[in-house]
């Protein structure tokens, strides 16, 4: 057996948690490998709104397993927030929720530290979620981080000297702050996640696919803000292309299946960086207002633009997408016209190219006629008005790669799957 992968193509929130839980029917097995609380996965269904950070999207389809892997990095008080709201609602998730003991744990100074970096940066802040992100692969990199693993053997002297290192830190940025309140919650979530299946999640997927078991592994963040591909230094501190599913998980590459690639049928970004097809004007409000492009957390005003065709060439590149999934064409529902930027312009000459550099680039557009119909309620390609089909053969064309589902709404029920193969 293999891995099928499913990832963002562009600066995140494409719509992973809503597209993970409908295709979770078809898998034994849901798993998360990079990231960790800066993720908000948005899934809708009987009426009932989810946002998750840390847990798999596989959550809520019968009793699979999910499993977050060795790549993710875990906040154990937020985790047992998130846990616990799970299981109160009436989601139990302890035996069937894995976690790796290779998971790097967020310590409480981790997010001062987070909060210390930006405020130092001043105007060049990438405008991060302020979860300790970047601080916590630093330190897994560095090798001085604390695993999951390590509560189970003399935690108490390994946290005090990771915490002590922190505040040395933090003194010499000469940075105010009070963690007392933040670091009872977080040793309570330390409890809370001995209660759990601490694992070797590498062995456990790799025993999994040996036993005829199908997997799909969830993203998080997307490609233009991987670590190394993205719009560095705008970027988060993982990889969040399909190699970071191997390093995530324990996988070789060969064990990789499909790559399924999504996007939304416009761009969206939050927080600071390059963003070459960013609309200031009335359009790029009324994108919003219509897609709702607030954080799923933080509530922060998604920036919005037309959709990049060039970005999504080079993601579909690095990631080796191999069927591509179109989300909130519905926002589009009620335009006259609708743009794709094709090409950009660099210092006055035209490249289709993504560049090292996307600061200063110009978008060349091209305009396509709008469907001009209310596709929510749709439920079968058969009903796609002629002008959408042409829109998507267009993408077709332009990405080299199938669109295999339309999402025409937030709600699970809101799938169209194509008979493409
Ligand atoms: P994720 O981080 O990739 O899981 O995406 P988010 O949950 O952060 O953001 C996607 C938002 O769009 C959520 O509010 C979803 O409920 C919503 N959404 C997902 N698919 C669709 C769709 O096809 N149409 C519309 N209108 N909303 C959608
Ligand atoms: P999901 O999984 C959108 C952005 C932040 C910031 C940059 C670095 O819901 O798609 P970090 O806290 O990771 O150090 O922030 O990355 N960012 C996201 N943007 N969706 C996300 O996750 C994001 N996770 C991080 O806004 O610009
Ligand atoms: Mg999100």
């Amino acid at each position: 057996m293999k891995v099928d992968v499913l990832l963002g193509l562009q600066w995140g929130d494409e719509g992973k948690g809503k597209v993970v839980d409908v295709l979770t029917p078809h898998y034994d097995v849901v798993a998360r490998f990079q990231g960790g609380p800066n993720a908000g996965h948005t899934l809708e269904f009987e009426g009932q709104k989810y946002v998750l950070r840390s847990i798999p999207s596989g959550i809520f389809q019968g009793d699979k397993i999910n499993i977050i892997g060795n790549g993710v990095v875990l906040d154990p008080a937020l985790f047992k927030a998130e846990a616990e709201a799970l299981e109160a609602s009436g989601h139990p998730l302890k035996e069937r929720l894995h976690i790796s003991r290779k998971a790097h744990l967020i310590l409480p100074t981790h997010r001062v530290l987070d909060a210390a970096y930006e405020a130092a940066k001043g105007d060049a802040k990438v405008g991060t979620t302020g979860k300790g992100i970047g601080p916590t692969y630093t330190d897994k990199v560095s090798r001085n981080g604390l695993r999951v693993g390590d509560i189970l053997h003399d935690f108490d002297r390994k946290y005090a000297a990771a915490k002590a290192r922190h505040e040395k830190i933090l003194k010499s940025l000469d940075y105010e702050y009070d963690i007392t309140e933040m670091e009872k919650q977080w040793m309570e979530g330390i409890e809370y996640l001995r209660q759990f299946h601490l694992v070797d999640s590498e062995h456990e997927v790799n025993n999994l696919l040996k036993a005829g078991k199908s997997i799909l592994c969830e993203g998080a963040q997307g490609t233009m803000l991987d670590v190394d591909f993205g719009s560095y230094p705008f970027v988060t501190s993982s990889n969040t292309i399909c190699a970071g599913a191997c390093t995530g998980l324990g996988l070789g590459p060969n064990k990789i299946g499909d790559v399924y690639g999504i996007m939304k049928a416009y761009c969206t970004r939050v927080g600071a960086g390059p963003f070459p097809t960013e609309l200031f004007d009335e359009t790029g409000k009324t994108i919003r207002d219509l897609g709702h492009e607030y954080g799923a957390v933080t509530g922060r005003e998604r920036r919005c633009g037309w959709v990049d065709l060039v970005a999504l060439r080079y993601a579909i590149m690095v990631n080796g997408v191999t069927k591509l999934i179109l989300m909130k064409s519905d926002v589009l529902d009620g335009f006259d016209t609708v743009k794709a930027c094709v090409a950009y312009k660099v210092n006055g000459e035209e490249v289709d190219y993504f560049p090292y550099d996307i600061t200063d680039v110009e978008p060349v557009y091209v305009e396509l006629p709008g469907w001009k119909t209310d596709m929510t309620r749709m439920t079968s390609e058969d009903e796609f008005p002629e002008e959408f089909n042409a829109y998507l053969s267009f993408l077709e064309e332009e990405l080299e790669t199938p669109i295999k589902i339309v999402s025409v709404g937030p709600d699970r029920e809101q799938t169209i799957e194509r008979y493409v193969d």
